[in-house]
């Protein structure tokens, strides 16, 4: 695959061509994930949920995401690694570039941050230090309390108006690459076409340049699952079958379909 960078998925945007993401959190995972041609990998503060048995991101701190980083770095040396910024670890700028410049030194490529508007000093801090940023818009799951649940977002003419206009301030203030998540297709398939910078959707339709999801959801591990998770290992007989099901699936449309979609 050759190593991947913002360039490559900046032009996979442009040429219509859909690229893949899947969380990792070790280095098996990671070498599995590159090897099956994923050209991303994002160190997910999922893990609060899927290694620590959490019911949500909450209690991840740093340290978990920096030894998590590490892990998954000397592991996937082609794929771009993103890692969670963790809640509560980019409050204040100096906060913020202290916790962002100890991802980078474990080995991520870009951070990743859930927020919109509000993060934009930060977004630009960062960006004009070195450090690409991905930003994380809709069902932002670091605030879960907020929302009162893991909601879809972005339903009513004022929030799906928020978002996007958030999805423009971020690109403004130089992210690199958007997740999107748990919101209606229509509004991803809009925010994507009207952005320059690849946008990636988890629950969020067929209209987004990427897929994300959660590795332990896809090889039908989870005990609960969203409407959006389909179990790759279904049909197969190996983990590195069911992840390569998925990446196969992304890039030729298959997969999301209706069902896995929100109105
Ligand atoms: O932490 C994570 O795994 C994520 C994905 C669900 C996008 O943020």
């Amino acid at each position: 695959m050759g190593k991947v960078t913002i360039s490559t998925l900046d032009k996979m945007k442009a040429n219509g061509e859909k690229f893949v993401c899947i969380t990792a959190y070790d280095a098996t995972f990671a070498r599995i994930i590159s090897d099956v041609g994923a050209e991303t990998i994002l160190v997910g503060d999922s893990l609060g949920m899927v290694l620590q048995g959490h019911d949500s991101t909450i209690p991840v701190t740093m340290e978990h995401m920096a030894y998590h980083t590490e892990c998954v770095c000397r592991a996937a040396p082609d794929s771009l690694v993103i890692a969670d910024m963790p809640f509560m670890s980019y409050t204040s700028p100096k906060q913020t570039m202290k916790n962002a410049t100890e991802l980078m030194q474990a080995g991520a490529q870009m951070v990743k941050m859930e927020g919109g508007t509000w993060l934009s000093d930060s977004i630009s801090m960062l960006v004009e230090r070195g450090i690409p940023v991905c930003a994380h818009l809709g069902l932002t799951p670091q605030s879960v309390n907020q929302f009162g649940g893991f909601k879809v977002q972005g339903r009513t003419p004022k929030e799906a108006k928020s978002i996007l206009a958030d999805a423009v301030e971020i690109q403004d203030a130089g992210a690199s690459l958007l997740v999107l998540e748990c919101i209606p297709a229509e509004l991803a398939t809009d925010i994507s076409s009207k952005l320059d910078i690849p946008v990636i959707g988890i629950g969020a339709g067929a209209g987004t340049d990427a897929q994300v999801l959660v590795m332990h959801d896809l090889l039908g591990l989870s005990e609960h699952t969203a409407r959006f998770v389909e179990n790759f290992m279904a049909g197969q007989t190996t983990i590195q079958g069911a992840l390569g099901a998925f990446v196969k699936a992304v890039k030729s449309g298959e997969y999301p379909r209706d069902e896995h979609t929100y109105n």
